[in-house]
């Protein structure tokens, strides 16, 4: 039976200054489940990740983690914030601190644990991502690749149930992306329940379990990788067919 770990229903966002960025997303995502959101540029990708972890707060629309409703004013912000982890398209390391320390910071700040334990749990998800020889390393002294891993291992660190990553590899260097991409698809093959927003369209199709497509602030297809080989939409088609050309 698959269990629902996260639900977003009849979601909107509107911008001060009147843009309806998102305009009515709905979809869930089962536990150990991956899912890939596409889609042009401008057409509410990032706005729905941040409506997740409230970076912003949703005008519409109802969040839950765990079948408990997240975007109240009840919820607390950081427990929702450690429970869903976030990846940047720009890492967001802290550039004065060693790769250890930008680990274990959260570890001890935000759940109060021991120098001995944080380290301990460092160590464990640096391995994850092949970059424990850079333990010592600041962030400065690392390629893209290096710094996009340290930020995963970072999320891993607080043991989330769902990672929202935004773009994780539009910021890098083009020999850069498949360690990123290989980090995260290790994830999915370890269960991680993720929602990964990408324009590698053909990770999404061999790594996602189901993909989503958004157009105008919407769902506007949805499915399995089949889609990516059928679109059902002209928009889709051109969309798809503009992301060729890129590469
Ligand atoms: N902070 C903001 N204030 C006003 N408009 C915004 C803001 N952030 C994004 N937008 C607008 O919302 C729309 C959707 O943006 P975004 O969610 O970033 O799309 P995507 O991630 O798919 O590129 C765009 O028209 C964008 O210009
Ligand atoms: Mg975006």
């Amino acid at each position: 039976m698959s269990e629902v770990v996260l639900s977003i229903a009849d979601l909107e966002k509107m911008y001060a200054g009147g843009v309806h960025a998102v305009r009515g997303v709905s979809f869930d995502v089962n536990r150990g489940e991956s899912v890939a959101i596409i889609g042009s540029s401008g057409s509410g990708k990032s706005t729905v990740l941040r409506c997740i972890n409230r970076l912003i707060e949703p005008t519409a629309g109802v969040v839950k983690l765990g079948g408990e409703q997240i975007n109240t004013p009840y919820a607390d912000v950081n427990d929702i914030r450690s429970r869903i982890g976030m990846v940047f398209q720009s890492f967001e390391l802290f550039a004065h601190l060693r790769v250890l320390d930008n680990i274990t910071l959260g570890l001890r700040k935000v759940r109060g644990m021991s120098v001995e334990d944080a380290n301990e749990i460092a160590h464990q998800v640096l391995g994850r991502v092949d970059m424990l020889d850079r333990i010592h390393a600041f962030p400065g002294n690392l390629s893209g690749g290096q710094k996009q891993r340290v930020a995963i291992a970072r999320v891993l660190a607080m043991k989330p149930e769902v990672i929202l990553f935004d773009e994780p590899t539009s910021a890098l260097d083009p020999e850069l992306i498949g360690s990123v991409l290989q980090t995260i698809r290790g994830l999915a093959d370890e269960g991680m329940t993720m929602v990964i927003v990408t324009h590698e369209i053909n990770f999404a199709r061999d790594v996602a379990d189901r993909i989503i497509y958004m157009d105008e602030g919407l769902v506007a297809e949805e499915g399995s990788s089949s889609i990516i080989e059928n679109p059902k939409t002209e928009r889709m088609q051109k969309f798809l067919s503009s992301i060729n050309e890129e590469h």
